[in-house]
């Protein structure tokens, strides 16, 4: 790290890299992105030339073991995380890696292993812990102020109906991402893919799940996975029904829509999520009812449209203060919230425990003990 500059390697140059991971180190005084990778020439020159990066590499383990970056970022599909960051974490460097981490829960336990013994850090790249809506509800579950929580749903859904029964080449499946729909490497579907977002919400809410149950459909039978579910989670410590439901099938906005409800004995909090390149704020309303007058006190809470105060911003700032071991009140996000290996683990672990759910047909009790995919 010279003259305390962090030296950044995107690897996968895809949507995530260039809607989250790019921009944000490119706003940040702190980090310097000397290079990317990705297998595809098309997405490795576009990144290239917008970012102004100077090396490009068509295979990621020559960026992995470049000597002069600290850090990286991995960006690439699922099924190549948890080898890449293997391989970082060998190397000694820090690593920002995108949710699901791995696709077993023995891949992330080895992760784990490397990580450690290596002493790098390890972020998860869930961010809608960065989410200052997300951020609001976590303080107001702490302070009690819609009383006593005792149920959380979220519904979130991306059209993507129609789109491979209406045969799109292979160019633009590969163009636009739609591997997750077709390829079965994935080692699971819009679960996988969503899921882990909320379940580590959830978590970092209401503390540690006790149960899960799950309903989990593919409603269209020309892609790999599920394309449909419903999960209802229990928690340890906390007497609350989380019910999270999400959806590829359903007809509509390709950009879909994200709401959420959280209630509680004094009142609720309703929320809206725009999609994520558009990187506004979300919406909340809130409602107390007065414990005095029993009025029922409706809020609209404003967050700050400043594009450094959005969730992939701050989750990147976050990153680059842990690794140049600075303060993180710039970001004002305390230390322990940050979302760790553990928490990639966490959250993988429901998704696999909702698939056992759908298999077994039963409600799974946590820790997770044998489980086998789910064949379509
Ligand atoms: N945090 C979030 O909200 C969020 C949003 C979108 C995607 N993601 C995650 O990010 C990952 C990438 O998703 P995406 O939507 O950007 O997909 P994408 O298809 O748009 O981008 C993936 C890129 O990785 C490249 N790639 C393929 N093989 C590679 C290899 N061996 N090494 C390096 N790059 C390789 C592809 O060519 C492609 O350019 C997924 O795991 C996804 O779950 C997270």
């Amino acid at each position: 790290m010279s003259k305390n500059i962090l030296k950044v390697g995107v690897i996968g140059c895809g949507m995530v890299a260039n809607i989250g991971h790019l921009p944000a180190y490119q706003n940040s005084p702190l980090a310097e992105v000397v290079a990317v990778a990705d297998p595809l020439k098309a997405h490795l020159k576009k990144v290239q030339n917008k970012f102004n990066i100077p090396k490009g590499y068509e295979d990621a383990n020559e960026l992995i073991d470049d000597p002069n970056i600290d850090a990286v970022s991995i960006c690439s599909p699922h099924w190549l995380h948890a080898e890449q960051a293997i391989r970082a974490a060998e190397n000694g460097k820090h690593i920002l890696c995108e949710k699901p981490i791995g696709l077993s829960l023995e891949e992330i336990d080895e992760m784990i292993k490397v990580v450690e013994k290596n002493d790098v850090i390890f972020q998860t790249a869930t961010q809608k812990r960065f989410d200052l809506g997300n951020q609001y509800i976590k303080e107001g579950i702490l302070k009690k102020e819609i009383g006593t929580i005792f149920q959380a749903s979220v519904f979130w859904y991306h059209s993507m109906a129609q789109f491979l029964e209406e045969k799109p080449t292979k160019e633009l499946i590969q163009e636009i991402g739609l591997w997750r729909l077709t390829d079965k490497r994935c080692g699971g579907g819009d679960l996988l893919d969503h899921g882990p977002h909320y379940f580590d919400l959830f978590r970092w809410w209401f503390g540690p799940v006790e149960s899960v149950d799950a309903r989990i459909r593919r409603i269209h039978e020309t892609r790999v996975n599920e394309d449909h579910s419903l999960v209802i989670l229990t928690f340890k410590e906390y007497d609350v029904i989380a019910l999270f439901e999400r959806s590829e099938a359903i007809v509509g906005d390709v950009y879909g829509d994200e709401r959420g409800r959280i209630h509680g004995t004094q009142g609720n909090y309703t929320f809206s999520v725009q999609a994520e390149y558009k990187k506004k704020p979300m919406k909340i309303e809130k409602q107390i009812k007065d414990k005095k007058t029993y009025k029922l006190i409706k809020q609209n809470i404003f967050l700050s449209k400043d594009p450094m105060e959005q969730p992939y911003a701050r989750e990147i700032r976050i990153f680059i203060n842990q690794v140049l071991g600075g303060s993180n009140e710039d970001v004002d996000f305390p230390e322990e919230w940050i979302p760790t290996i553990y928490d990639g683990r966490s959250a993988l672990e429901i998704v696999l425990a909702s698939y056992e759910s759908q298999r077994r047909n039963q409600r799974i009790q946590l820790p997770l003990e044998n489980c086998k995919p789910l064949n379509w």
